[in-house]
């Protein structure tokens, strides 16, 4: 039985790194006990309150945001955090090492009807902790990430875990430790299985309809296979399926709001499943290009995401080379 900071050292994980994530991991056991306890917590429900995205706040966003940013922000080694339910970076008082962005909740449209949701963490190194603090010295892209990752808060709680090294799980024990229990996780190259929310069918390019159209056609079509479908409307629960049984994920570029590059954020969402994903061996591109080299012009930037088995990936792309956009 290997505990996650064994783990860490063992792997030979830069010291102040594990110390970042397990200080991140003491915020996230705290979000599962809110979440264990629901109703009983007083915690469901709506907020009156719209995030800078213009969605509005479930309470248990506001809540988990808290706790996290705070425990976050009290450590020497974080200078600053970057959160999805922020308007702006919020600053430490320490010249530290590590920049975090994260989204809190992810999923939360599950919250009220008890369905999986999940925290995911994306850790960036502060290019010039000395200097004035700076909301530029978020942007990097998704290559420069020092550690990603997610906890999904499930019937279980797991942590997915890169430092760069391929992907780890860990499952919360009673004791309250983070235990080894899935190791160097690979996202098997083929697949039969794809996630997508089908009813803005209408909306999309027709590369991805024609895409579509033909995994459903199944043996009768030109994959001459059968595919299934699943949609459970939260990104970690769909990323933890992929890193336990394959599959791909898409939350494409749609034309409800033709202006927007996607529903999913670069920064808090794209960039750490990107790097879990490709860790696994997997593939995570926009379509066009892969997510990881995006170089990002604005912290709340969103982003046109698939991922997942690295063949389904490449057909996916070859789609969107041989159509012509919308
Ligand atoms: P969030 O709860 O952080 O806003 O993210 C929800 C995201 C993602 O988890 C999920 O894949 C997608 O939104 C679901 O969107 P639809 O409700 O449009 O299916
Ligand atoms: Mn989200
Ligand atoms: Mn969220």
């Amino acid at each position: 039985m290997q505990l996650l900071s064994s783990f860490l050292k063992h792997n030979k994980t830069d010291q102040d790194l594990v110390e970042v994530i397990e200080v991140l991991m003491i915020a996230c056991k705290e979000v599962a006990l809110q979440l264990r306890e629901g109703a009983l917590a007083g915690v469901l429900g709506t907020s009156t309150l719209t995030n800078v995205q213009g969605e509005t706040q479930k309470k248990l966003d506001i809540v988990s945001n808290d706790i996290i940013k705070k425990v976050l922000l009290d450590n020497r080694l974080v200078r600053g955090v970057a959160s999805e339910e922020e308007d702006k970076p919020v600053w430490g008082d320490h010249d530290g090492r590590y920049l975090i962005t994260f989204d809190p909740l992810d999923g939360s449209s599950n919250i009220d009807i008890n369905v999986s949701v999940g925290t995911i963490f994306s850790i960036l190194e502060a290019p010039k902790p000395w200097a004035k603090q700076d909301e530029a010295e978020f942007l990097q892209a998704g290559r420069r990430q020092v550690a990603a990752g997610y906890v999904l808060y499930g019937p279980s709680a797991v942590l997915a875990l890169t430092t760069g090294k391929g992907v780890n799980m860990f499952t919360l024990a009673h004791t309250g430790d983070f235990i080894l229990t899935e190791e160097n996780v690979k996202v098997p190259e083929e697949t039969a299985e794809f996630a997508i929310n089908m009813s803005n069918q209408r909306f999309w390019e027709p590369a991805m309809q024609s895409y579509i159209v033909d995994l459903i056609q199944g043996e009768a079509g030109p994959r001459e296979k059968n595919y299934n479908m699943r949609w459970v409307a939260s990104m970690v629960a769909e990323i933890h399926r992929l890193l336990t049984r394959g599959g791909i994920f898409t939350y494409p570029w749609d034309s409800r709001d033709p202006k927007k590059p996607g529903k999913l954020r670069l920064m808090y969402e794209g960039n750490p499943m990107g790097m879990l994903i490709e860790q696994a061996g997997g593939g995570a591109t926009t379509c066009y290009e892969e997510i990881l080299d995006i170089e990002p012009g604005d912290i709340h930037q969103r982003v046109s995401v698939a991922m997942g088995s690295k063949k389904e990936i490449e057909t996916l792309k070859a789609y969107h080379r041989t159509q012509a956009k919308n």
